[in-house]
């Protein structure tokens, strides 16, 4: 299959591990010039050669800065991948406890930021007839109990995605969404982040919860998403031999959700 990617450009937030990392080994595997943007620019971003930015991109002024500066580095933009979410200290927390503090930060990175950097990249994207992929999860469809804020952002992305492929696929651009379940990145491998935070809830340690983590989350094929998987995912919803698939909402899960 010929993706057709050599001569492009892109933007991928989020960049420094996980789905993010992933999808820029992928990208520049395909020789596609990339711009990767994280607050941490790690070693293993450093090695994929990509060329990397460091923002807060929660804020306006770290998408901002992002995407002019890819502008400036890679003359114009065909595929930008809105990957970066979660947040930090990503928990389970009530409803009755979840301030607005809590809802803006979960808004900001996980809805907001994609909304902005869509905004400043569209017209070069436009002139380009460019791809954007929007990563969301499936707790836009299901709420993760105890993630209210999160689900509902990423439901809203979903959405997003949506309402952009049908006013913009007209001009060329498509969008399409990719919904990841359970996959085995630092959110749910680590016992610092949510994985820990769910596991002490449930009364386990952290290494057994994760060893039953397939089993606990349903995923029918008994075992999590590697983020490779994601990013192949994501860089053929990129490419031309996607080239009239736009508006989708593409599950990537084991199975998990048992919903039409
Ligand atoms: N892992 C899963 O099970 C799963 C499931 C469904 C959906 N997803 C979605 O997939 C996407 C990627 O998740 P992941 O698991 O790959 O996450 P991850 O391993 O935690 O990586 C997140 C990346 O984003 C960066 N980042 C976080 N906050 C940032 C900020 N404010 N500004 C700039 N960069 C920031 C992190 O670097 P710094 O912290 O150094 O900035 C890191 O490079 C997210 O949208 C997540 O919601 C993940």
């Amino acid at each position: 299959m010929d993706l057709n990617l050599a001569s492009k450009t892109a933007v991928v937030t989020g960049a420094g591990r996980g789905i993010g990392l992933a999808t820029v080994r992928a990208l520049t595997a395909e020789g596609v010039r990339v711009v990767g943007a994280a607050r941490t620019i790690t070693p293993e971003l450093q090695e994929t050669g990509a060329h990397t930015v460091s923002a807060d991109l929660s804020t306006p002024e770290g998408v901002a800065t992002l995407i002019s500066g890819a502008l400036d580095t890679l003359g114009g933009i065909d595929l930008l991948v809105n990957n970066v979410g979660g947040g930090d200290g990503l928990a389970p927390v009530g409803f009755l406890d979840s301030d607005d503090a809590h809802w803006t930060g979960i808004l900001d990175l996980n809805l907001l930021s994609a909304v902005r950097a869509t905004r400043a990249a569209l017209p070069s994207l436009i002139e380009r007839r460019g791809s954007i992929v929007n990563v969301s999860s499936i707790s836009a469809r299901e709420p993760t109990d105890g993630l209210v804020a999160y689900s509902a952002a990423k439901a809203a992305l979903t959405s997003l995605g949506k309402a952009l492929a049908r006013e913009f696929g007209p001009q060329g651009v498509r969008v399409n969404t990719v919904s990841p379940g359970a996959v085995n990145t630092f959110i749910w491998a680590s016992p610092d982040a949510l994985g820990g935070a769910v596991a002490a809830q449930s009364g386990l340690d952290h290494a057994t919860f994760f060893q039953r983590l397939p089993q606990d989350f349903g995923i029918a094929t008994g075992r999590i998403t590697e983020p490779e998987e994601v990013a192949a995912l994501i860089v053929f919803l990129l490419s031309d031999a996607a080239g009239n698939l736009t508006g989708a909402d593409h599950l990537i899960d084991g199975g998990a959700l048992t919903a039409l």
